[in-house]
C-alpha cells in the first residue's frame, strides 16, 4: 500500500483548521499511520526544502514554517501519493480547482496551509526524514 507524507502548515495551525483538512483527507479513504503536532527546527526544514534552496522565496520558505507548530503525517492508501496531491490541489491556490483543500482555505502561494509529497521518491525521503522508523503497525499490542 502506497504512503505519502503530508504537513499541515503554521497558518492552517493558527487558523484551527487542522480538524477541517485531515477530515478531508479521511473522507476521501487515506489512513493515517502516523502523526505528530510539532515545531519545526530551522534544521529540519533546511532538509526538508533542501530542493529549493536557491529560490527566491527560499528563506520566506524557511521561517514560515519555523514560525508555529504543524502537523507532520504519514497518510496510506491506494495511489496515496497522487490521490493526497488532488485532495489538497494545485501548489499555487489561486490555480487550485474548487473543492481541493489549497482552494477552499487559501488564496497565497506563500501560504498554501498544507504540504504533500510530490513523487515516489520525495515521500520515501521525507516519511523518513520526519519519522524515522517510529511508524507503528496496526498490530494489537499484546503486552
Ligand atoms: P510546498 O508544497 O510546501 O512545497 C514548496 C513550497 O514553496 C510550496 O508548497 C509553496 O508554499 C512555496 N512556493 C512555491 N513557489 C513559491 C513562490 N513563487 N513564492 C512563494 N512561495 C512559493
Amino acid at each position: 500500500m502506497e504512503r505519502t507524507f503530508v504537513m499541515i502548515k503554521p497558518d492552517a495551525v493558527q487558523r484551527g483548521l487542522i480538524g477541517e483538512i485531515i477530515h478531508r483527507f479521511e473522507r476521501r479513504g487515506l489512513k493515517i499511520v502516523a502523526m505528530k503536532f510539532m515545531h519545526v527546527s530551522e534544521e529540519l526544514a533546511a532538509k526538508h526544502y533542501a530542493a529549493h534552496k536557491e529560490k527566491p522565496f527560499y528563506r520566506d520558505l524557511i521561517d514560515y514554517i519555523t514560525s508555529g507548530p504543524v502537523v507532520a503525517m504519514v497518510l496510506e492508501g491506494t495511489g496515496a501519493i497522487a490521490t493526497a496531491r488532488t485532495t489538497m490541489g494545485a501548489t499555487n491556490p489561486a490555480q487550485a480547482a474548487p473543492g481541493t483543500i489549497r482552494a477552499d482555505f487559501s488564496l497565497e502561494i506563500g501560504r498554501n496551509i498544507v504540504h504533500g509529497s510530490d513523487g515516489e521518491e520525495s515521500a520515501a525521503a521525507e516519511i523518513g526524514l520526519w519519522f524515522g522508523d517510529d511508524i507503528p503497525g496496526w498490530e494489537r499490542n499484546t503486552d
